[in-house]
């Protein structure tokens, strides 16, 4: 059975990563995947990033996964055994949101061989995506801003396991009643037409993610 993991680095469960995430999920899960989500920001969970505590690094010492116990490590555990892994995160502050760099750098991390980092310790090749939303309102200006930078040299760290690709949603619906908020430099009637008209596309493409992946990774057996 292909199993596909979708990590959701936003601390909202219902919000536009979320939503994209579950999209990519009913992909994965028609193409036959055994699919689960999890949410970073669930309040239950105590997770950190990377202590440098470099048990990855010890002679003898656990290779390729991390081992620093905390509610970060059974999903981190999943995703190094996962055949298909989907992160998702809004842009923060012109970043991934510091919940999916936790994530990140707990699993890339381990990966890296200080013996020779031409040899990377990758248990497991794992087909990847990182799904990422925001304000910004195109392709244009995520470069101006240095966004491909910051946030995509963040998601190509995936390419360490395997394939990996990049969905971008642009100018997402941010607040529910953009009445409520001091946020003149935001058109609620654009903001909502982009709700109805891009947002379904970005919801499709989603979609086909989750399809393309599992039936790559069905594909190479
Ligand atoms: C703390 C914070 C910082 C943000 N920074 C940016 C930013 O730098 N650039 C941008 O385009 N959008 C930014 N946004 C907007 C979110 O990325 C956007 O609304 C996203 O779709 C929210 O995802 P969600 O609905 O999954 O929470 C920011 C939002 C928050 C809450």
């Amino acid at each position: 059975m292909t199993k596909a993991l979708f990590i959701n680095g936003s601390p909202r469960k219902n919000g536009n990563t979320a939503k994209l995430l579950l999209r990519a999920m009913d992909g994965a899960s028609e193409a036959g995947a055994e699919v689960e989500l999890v949410n970073l920001y669930d309040r239950n969970l105590n997770i950190k990033g990377c202590m440098s505590c470099f048990i990855c690094k010890l002679k003898g010492g656990k290779k390729g996964v991390c081992s620093f116990k905390d509610d970060l490590l059974p999903i981190l555990q999943k995703a190094v055994e996962a055949d298909v892994l989907v992160c998702g995160s809004p842009c923060y502050c012109g970043y991934p949101t510091a919940g999916l760099r936790a994530f990140m750098e707990r699993m890339e991390f381990p990966t890296v061989n200080y013996s020779d980092y031409s040899k990377p310790t990758v248990i497991k090749k794992i087909h990847s995506a990182t799904i990422y939303t925001m304000n910004c309102p195109n392709e244009e200006l995520y470069r101006m801003m240095n966004y491909d930078h910051l946030m995509d040299n963040s998601a190509m760290q995936l390419g360490v396991f395997g394939p990996t690709e990049i969905l971008r949603s642009y100018d997402t619906y941010q607040f529910s009643d953009y009445g409520r908020f001091d946020a003149a430099s935001f058109s609620p009637e654009h903001k909502a037409e982009m709700r109805d008209t891009q947002f379904p596309k970005d919801l499709q493409q989603a979609y086909e993610l989750g399809i393309r992946l599992v039936k790559q990774v069905i594909a190479e057996r």
